[in-house]
């Protein structure tokens, strides 16, 4: 194995916004969920437990959420950024302009926006939806050990030609998600990762993002 092989990898993962309804076999979605489950965590405490939706199933859960999404408040159970400034702010930015370039999203059209943001409570169309938790006993390193296992989830799942989507906007609605799938209130509800086969035609998969430049990231130390 090699760094170019890891690195293809990466090169042609993305963030999926318009998927296929054709379903992931189970057998898929179990050995993407073990590869997934092969990063290190803190103690080896693998704080990470996963609701698997697929079908009609993942169609109900759609219908509810964005019902949810049109008529419940927000409360994510860990709160969003407050703000984005500097070269956050610019990244944010040129990431979201690139998905409205990409869809026809004029500036300034928030109607436009708006539908277009509403779109990850229809999960993109994708016939599958993860949810991820974590204990909230192990706060935020738990959150951080489970962010590596959303990582290697969407890399596991793009090389068996699997496209995904993590979305933190769909832990929005916490509570609902509670409600919804029986979660214990001892666990945080972190993000969902939307996942399925890509539709490679539709414009929401039409751009790329870019990555900052090592100058911009790293401190070197001797
Ligand atoms: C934890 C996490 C939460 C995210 N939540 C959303 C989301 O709610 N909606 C969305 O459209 N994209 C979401 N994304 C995708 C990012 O926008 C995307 O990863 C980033 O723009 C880089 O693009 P790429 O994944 O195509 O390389 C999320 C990504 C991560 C890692």
């Amino acid at each position: 194995m090699t760094l170019s092989d890891l690195n293809q990898l990466l090169a042609v993962r993305h963030s999926c916004r318009a998927f296929l309804p054709d379903l992931v076999p189970r057998e898929q979605i179990e050995q993407i969920l073990t590869s997934a489950a092969r990063v290190p965590s803190w103690c080896n405490a693998q704080p990470w437990q996963v609701v698997v939706t697929s079908g009609d199933e993942t169609d109900q859960f759609r219908a509810a959420l964005q019902k949810e999404a049109m008529t419940g408040a927000p409360a994510p159970d860990v709160p969003f950024p407050t703000s984005y400034s500097g070269a956050y702010k610019d990244r944010r930015r040129a990431c979201g302009w690139a998905l409205y370039d990409a869809v026809g999203v004029e500036r300034g059209d928030r109607a436009a926006s708006a539908r277009q943001m509403m779109e990850n409570f229809s999960l993109f169309g994708a016939p599958h939806c993860a949810i991820i938790t974590s204990p909230k006993e192990l706060g935020a390193y738990g959150a951080l050990d489970c962010g590596g296992f959303v990582t290697a989830f969407s890399l596991a799942a793009q090389a068996l030609g699997v496209a995904t989507i993590p979305q933190a906007a769909v832990a929005t609605y916490s509570p609902f998600l509670r409600r919804y799938f029986d979660i214990p209130d001892d666990r945080m509800i972190l993000c969902a990762i939307s996942f399925g086969y890509a539709d490679k035609d539709h414009p929401a998969n039409s751009f790329r993002t870019d990555r900052a430049d090592l100058s911009e990231i790293v401190e070197w130390v001797g």
